[in-house]
């Protein structure tokens, strides 16, 4: 559709450069491509040219942590689709997200932004969520690549790390969410084994272009060239945002040959055809919603992600006389967290406090901010307050409390020095309940914390993530009972930091070995068999389920698992099922267990369900550094079904036989096919 032929060489590569903030530069001789953040929504500004200009309100869906706590590839979907409607009504023509870096560690500050610390369900979230992004006719532009899984000094770390954990872990999500073929792929800032990844070549050219097969654009962060020459003979495509000497730099590379017209031309070619499938995808950009019914999708995409930590019995609460709701985020939720993923809210999220008014229209409802007002800031409190939340709790039949993170501490740009809660908290929790035994905690962080401190104190533990424009009003109704929670965590919640193999305190700040290896997240805490305070897809339910009758069947390269889910409770409840395996004997050492397959199904009170899944080849395979490639080995996989990945009452068997000659244990027998 365009020709590289009608570009001077002058504009070729003024087009390897970002035109503003958020467009590429084509001179006039193609279509205007326009470009916003991001994963939680669509953040675009009144003028693209002035990075103070006003941002357009649009509506904040649920963090990505929060979407994949829902383990509901449908809702990743709706997620992606709903976010695109409002990419149409504001000339967006591809929105950069979704952010899928493992949570390796627990302080990276843009945990919220991100699925999971397995790779495997991380890159099953971000594809749906990219196929109901361009649905709709928005391109997806998967982020960070790669290895950038903190905050701290971002622009010098160098993330080092082997071949084979970057296979089995780093790239894994990467390589599974490239198949719902994403626009473009954002470089991150950070080095990887000591070379920028905006001008690592075995990273994007070896590694994603040749051996994942991706020949769409590579653009870079915000900032994140530091040579421009340099990132383009490394198959980088774009340079964003614009920068004044970025042109200058080329034309002297090109003069002096440093650049070739085919390297210039590959790009252009590239960014042109990126282009091409926004003018070819103008028939899918709709937005059928009302904001009303955008608004409806957010509440009910948060309903799914929050997950249930503590229930003494006193969920859902029963209508009561009195209710108390104390802190600040009643009134202001932790809806999102900080940096670029955050958006202007067109339908800001009501007071959770209205919202049980709604609820339970017989009740007294009486609200206490005790906090600072905003909850964007350094919390305090003062003893009046504390003392006034005393004695409304002491006056109320039961005490709805919230507390977490906001933006404060989870945000781009910086990592958690804890994962405590804040002592501020700490000390109310235990001052209220020291007055009312039925507090409902309710937890608006959106990656581990360490709720120690006051878990014991309160009656039960509501984990909401930062879940959006409708986050108030699905927390009201899981405590209500309306909705039957069903949210199960994609992240560790360790007793304690510390018995994580990545803790705050860095040891050095210019280089991150991951001498972790692929055992990161659960698979760290299996291998060293230590106990976790809430494990990997861990959540509760009103509902109590069962499960029986494993049948493992090989289907081609692949096997289906196929399991009863029974729900033996009197409420209709979603559960989410998982799979995991394990490879018994393996040349190298791998993790105890490691997710292969999950279900989230509507099962019926008293209904029995049949759930199949299917364990890809490529789950049972690792990357064998040596033949430089995944390498699936002969022998016996054990498969464990269940409710989470530490209670999993189902175990069966694999046992996968490959041709001798693919193996590399010893064996004398001499196949007929290796003397072909
Ligand atoms: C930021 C973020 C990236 C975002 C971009 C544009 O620095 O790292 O996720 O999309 O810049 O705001």
């Amino acid at each position: 559709m365009f020709k590289l032929s009608d570009f001077t060489l002058d504009e070729k590569l003024k087009m390897l450069i970002g035109k503003n903030g958020w467009e590429v530069e084509t001179s006039g001789k193609a279509p205007k491509f326009e470009m916003h953040d991001g994963p939680n929504g669509c953040k675009c500004f009144e003028n693209n040219d002035d990075w103070t200009s006003k941002i357009i309100p649009t509506h904040c869906y649920p963090a990505l942590s929060v979407i994949s706590n829902s383990w509901d590839e449908d809702a990743a979907f709706f997620d992606g689709e709903g976010i695109a409607m409002d990419c149409v009504d504001n000339h967006t023509e591809m929105l950069l997200a979704p952010g899928v870096n493992i949570k390796r560690s627990l302080a990276c500050g843009r945990n919220f932004e991100y699925f999971s610390e397995d790779p495997y369900l991380a890159g099953k979230m971000a594809k749906k969520f990219i196929e109901g992004l361009q649905s709709k006719g928005v391109g997806a532009c998967i982020k960070h690549y790669a290895l950038n899984n903190s905050e701290y000094d971002r622009l010098n770390v160098s993330a080092n790390a082997d071949e084979r954990t970057m296979h089995d872990i780093y790239l894994r999500n990467f390589k599974i969410a490239l198949e719902a073929k994403p626009w473009a792929v954002m470089c991150s800032y950070n080095r990887i084994n000591g070379v920028y990844a905006s001008e690592n070549k075995d990273l994007l050219d070896e590694k994603l272009r040749k051996e994942m097969n991706y020949d769409g654009v590579i653009m870079s962060d915000w900032g994140a060239v530091f040579n421009r020459a340099k990132s383009l003979k490394a198959t980088l495509d774009l340079q964003m945002p614009y920068e004044e000497h970025a042109f200058g730099q080329l034309k002297k590379a090109y003069e002096a040959g440093f650049i070739t017209d085919d390297e210039i031309d590959a790009s252009c070619d590239r960014l042109l055809k990126m282009i091409e499938k926004a003018v070819a995808a103008k028939p899918l950009r709709t937005a059928p919603l009302t904001h009303d019914e955008r608004y409806e999708r957010c509440v009910s995409l948060a309903e799914g992600g929050m997950v249930l930590l503590k229930n003494d019995g006193i969920l859902p609460l029963k209508p009561v006389k009195k209710l108390g709701v104390i802190g600040t985020f009643a009134k202001f939720p932790a809806y999102s967290g900080g940096g670029s993923a955050n958006v202007f809210s067109k339908y800001p999220p009501k007071p959770l406090y209205d919202e049980f008014k709604k609820l339970y229209p017989e009740t007294e409802v009486v609200f206490e901010g005790v906090f600072h007002d905003d909850g964007k800031r350094e919390i305090i409190n003062n003893l009046a307050k504390v003392n006034k939340a005393q004695r409304l709790a002491y006056s109320s039949d039961a005490v709805v409390m919230t507390v977490g993170t906001g933006e404060f501490e989870e945000s781009e740009a910086r990592d958690r020095y804890t994962i405590k809660l804040r002592p501020q908290f700490i000390s109310v929790v235990n001052a209220v309940a020291k007055y009312n035994k039925n507090v409902i905690l309710v937890v608006e962080a959106s990656s581990a914390v360490d709720l120690t401190e006051v878990e014991d104190s309160v009656a039960a533990i509501l984990f909401t993530g930062f879940a959006g424009d409708g986050m108030n009003e699905a927390i009201a109704k899981i405590i209500s009972g309306k909705t039957n929670p069903s949210g199960k965590l994609t992240e560790t919640f360790p007793y304690d930091i510390e018995d994580c193999y990545v803790t705050p305190d860095l040891e050095n700040y210019y280089y991150d070995d991951y001498t972790d290896g692929v055992f990161v997240g659960y698979r760290h805490f299996d291998k060293y068999n230590l106990p976790v305070r809430y494990e990997f897809g861990f959540g509760l339910s009103y509902s109590e389920f069962e499960y029986s009758n494993l049948d493992i069947k090989k289907s081609g390269e692949d096997y289906v698992v196929s399991y009863d889910v029974k729900n033996v409770s009197k409420v209709d409840g979603k559960e989410v099922s998982q799979v995991y395996i394990k490879d018994v004997f393996s040349l190298l050492p791998r993790p105890e267990k490691e997710l292969a397959a999950f279900s989230k199904d509507l099962i019926k009170a008293g209904e029995t369900k049949r759930v199949s899944v299917k364990i890809e080849k490529s789950s049972l395979e690792y990357y064998l550094p040596p033949i430089k490639d995944y390498y699936l080995e002969s022998g016996d996989f054990e498969v464990y079904v269940g409710g989470s990945s530490r209670n999993l009452p189902l175990k069966g068997k694999i046992t996968v036989v490959m041709p001798p000659y693919t193996q590399f244990t010893p064996t004398n027998e001499i196949d007929d096919e290796m003397l072909l």
